[in-house]
């Protein structure tokens, strides 16, 4: 199966991660999607999301990081992808997913969702969580990839935003 695995990002976590390597496994080919056209304010670029994606996957063969501008379907089409991959967390992410999985389903019947339960460790953990952590001045080397935490030091550093 060919999969996509769409997301912000912002930045990838740890859980995220745990998805990606486990939806690798059941896939031929797995495409790591980062919105572009997000409505909410990024904390990264896309540029650098992918770049943070692609240092914490580099080392899974089948995996593939992309950006993508409007509508998952599309994408699906494009990509000639049968599934859609989403973590769940927690039964509070099931209203939200349940109703992109219909309305994906409903604008092209091709588009099966398929829901992985997080990994109990990471039930926790969100992207949210992470900048505000890391806005605070707090340690996120638990919560992100060993190289991101690094990449994301440097970035804020050059930015200015932090240290
Ligand atoms: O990590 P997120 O913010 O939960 O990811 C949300 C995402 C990117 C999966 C979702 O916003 C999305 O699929 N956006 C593309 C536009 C689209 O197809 N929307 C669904 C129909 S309204």
């Amino acid at each position: 199966m060919i999969a996509i695995y769409p997301g912000s990002f912002d930045p990838i976590t740890n859980g995220h991660l745990d998805i990606i390597k486990r939806a690798s496994k059941l896939s031929e080919k797995l495409y790591v999607a980062v919105l572009v056209n997000d409505r909410k304010k990024a904390f990264l670029s896309v540029e650098q999301k992918i770049d943070l994606i692609k240092c914490a996957t580099e080392d899974i063969n089948n995996v593939e990081v992309i950006a993508f501008d409007g509508l998952l379907v599309d994408l699906l089409k494009d990509k000639n992808a049968n599934f859609v991959i989403k973590g769940l967390r927690a039964i509070t992410d099931f209203e939200y997913e349940f109703q992109m999985a219909q309305l994906n389903k409903d604008m092209n019947v091709k588009a099966e969702t398929l829901f992985m339960m997080s990994s109990p460790e990471f039930t926790f953990l969100s992207s949210s969580a992470v900048r505000e952590i890391y806005n605070f001045g707090g340690d996120i080397s638990g919560y992100v990839p060993k190289c991101v935490e690094k990449k994301i030091n440097n970035i804020k550093e050059v930015e200015g935003r932090r240290k």
